[in-house]
């Protein structure tokens, strides 16, 4: 049996999809606060769990034969109390698959690269390192930024403007966007991978600007492009940094120097052909 976590979210909700058309067994384990409606309309196998507690994830897991543990639920722009629960979580996630001789799918992210400076990437380094240090059997996947069905950050925002407004802001960044489609296709290849560590990015890097063309273009809107200068926006995010707000600012950081993720490894060990942003854009269009 395969166990699920962050199901509810966006990569989840396209992972659990596939998983129920491939008719996999699968059972997912969510937070007690989760809106459950969505396992209950589909009859989807669930569990609630605090990650963060050892002793109920081993009773949530002990009458289960789960022999792959997909970890997926984190938060995206965590507090340094959130990036520590979910380190804690993914600990306690590696101590059960020793015990059970099981394997770990990670989901970790291009900031776990050092060039780039955010909380959220140095939390998911270290849960990266934990898991290598372990000795258990591991894929973990950096996964660059994703768009595709249920995206309600990242891509969507941007078809949200250009759909929905004349004028649409433009600003200096630049993105690697990849398919869900594919980030799953890679998950449900690693169930039967060894231990690797890959990086999952389309082959284009995009500026901002591109992105809002391409999805003009397929969307068949006619837009205003604003040019918003970059020191308007920093001004912005540094002052929420001053009250303690410090992820916009690292975000804004971290696309304005992005520099591509070498995806060879991942193309060879995956035989895997990313779908590329004009065909992949079609379907949220
Ligand atoms: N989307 C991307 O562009 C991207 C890029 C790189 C890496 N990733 C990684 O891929 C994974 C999935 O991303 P996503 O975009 O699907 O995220 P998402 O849409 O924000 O979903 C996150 C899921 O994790 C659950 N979750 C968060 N904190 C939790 C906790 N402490 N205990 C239990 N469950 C918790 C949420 O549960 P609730 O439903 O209860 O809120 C939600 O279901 C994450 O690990 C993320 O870091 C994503």
């Amino acid at each position: 049996m395969i166990l699920i976590t962050g199901a509810l979210g966006f990569i989840g909700r396209n992972l659990v999809e596939q998983l129920k058309k491939e008719k996999k067994d699968f059972c997912c384990l969510v937070r007690e606060t989760s809106d459950k409606k969505f396992f209950k309309e589909e009859g989807i196998s669930h569990k609630a769990v605090n990650l963060g507690d050892m002793r109920q994830v081993k009773d949530a897991i002990s009458s289960l034969n789960a022999t792959v543990i997909i970890h997926l639920a984190a938060a995206i722009n965590p507090t340094r109390r959130q990036a520590e629960q979910d380190l804690k979580a993914a600990k306690n996630l590696v101590e059960i698959c020793k015990q059970k001789k099981g394997k770990l799918i990670f989901a970790s992210s291009y900031l776990t690269d050092t060039y780039y400076k955010s909380l959220y990437g140095e939390y998911k380094r270290k849960a990266e390192d934990f898991i290598k240090a372990s000795g258990i059997n591991h894929t973990i996947l950096r996964i660059s930024t994703v768009y595709g069905a249920h995206d309600r950050r990242n891509v969507s925002i941007i078809i949200s403007m250009v759909k929905g407004y004349k004028f649409v802001p433009i600003v200096d960044l630049s993105i690697q966007p990849v398919h869900v489609n594919d980030v799953v296709k890679i998950i449900l290849m690693s169930l039967n991978k060894g231990k690797g560590v890959y990086n999952v990015a389309g082959d284009e890097i995009m500026s901002l600007e591109q992105v809002v063309d391409i999805i003009a273009n397929q969307c068949n809107r006619k837009i205003i492009k604003i040019r918003i200068p970059r020191f308007i926006l920093y001004g912005y995010a540094w002052a929420l940094a001053l009250i303690g707000k410090k992820q916009l600012l690292e975000q804004l950081n971290n696309l304005s120097k992005l520099r591509g993720m070498d995806t060879i490894m991942t193309k060879k060990e995956f035989k895997i052909k990313f779908i590329g942003f004009k065909k992949g854009i079609q379907s949220v269009c």
